[in-house]
């Protein structure tokens, strides 16, 4: 029963292709999501990096900033396919052909809120399996809107994100576009 997840084990016919999708906001991406796409690569056979479009809030980073700080990370593992999505999540793994949403827990602060788009996930799509994953100890206590605000107050961010997405955050300040 243990290891990886097989393909039928997911409800697909066997040897069929075993793709995830990680959505959210990554703004930014900070190395807990790295993180978590890493351990993701290693379970499955394509993780979609999917950003949502069209937020409530105002973003830091465009749309397509974050498509290509991501892309730029991610740019030697071929695994790893960075995409934007709108609309419902499970509409977009049912166009991809995806059986998993990844998503990063850290804390039992998240889970509330986790355990409660898991689930509304599972009723409007249930052959769609949540899958969470824990991010590196390091990692724990880090998000984006975090990263936001120390680097905003000058604080020093080195480790807890990728060094361009350190380098675009510098840029952001410099042009007086991150305000704590
Ligand atoms: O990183 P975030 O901002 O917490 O990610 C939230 C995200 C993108 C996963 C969630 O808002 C989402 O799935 N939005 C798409 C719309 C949708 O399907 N809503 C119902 C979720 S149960």
């Amino acid at each position: 029963m243990c290891g990886e997840p097989s393909s039928e084990s997911l409800g697909q016919p066997p040897g069929a292709e075993r793709i995830a999708v990680y959505p959210g906001s990554f703004d930014p991406l900070t190395n807990g999501h790295v993180d978590i796409i890493m351990r993701g690569v290693r379970i499955f056979d394509r993780i979609i990096v999917a950003i949502l479009l069209n937020q409530e809030k105002v973003p830091l980073f465009s749309v397509e900033e974050r498509v290509a700080t991501a892309r730029e990370v991610f740019r030697s593992q071929a695994r790893v396919e960075v995409d934007t999505f709108d609309g419902l999540l499970v509409d977009y793994a049912r166009r991809r052909g995806a059986h998993v949403i990844v998503r990063g827990l850290r804390a039992i602060s998240d889970f509330e809120y986790e355990f409660q788009m898991a689930l509304m996930n599972r009723r409007l799509m249930p052959d769609l399996e949540t899958v969470f994953m824990m991010p590196a100890e390091s990692y724990t206590y880090i998000s984006s809107r975090l990263i936001r605000e120390v680097f905003a107050l000058g604080g020093p961010i080195s480790g807890l994100v990728p060094e361009t997405v350190e380098a675009r955050l510098r840029e952001k300040r410099s042009a007086g576009d991150l305000k704590p």
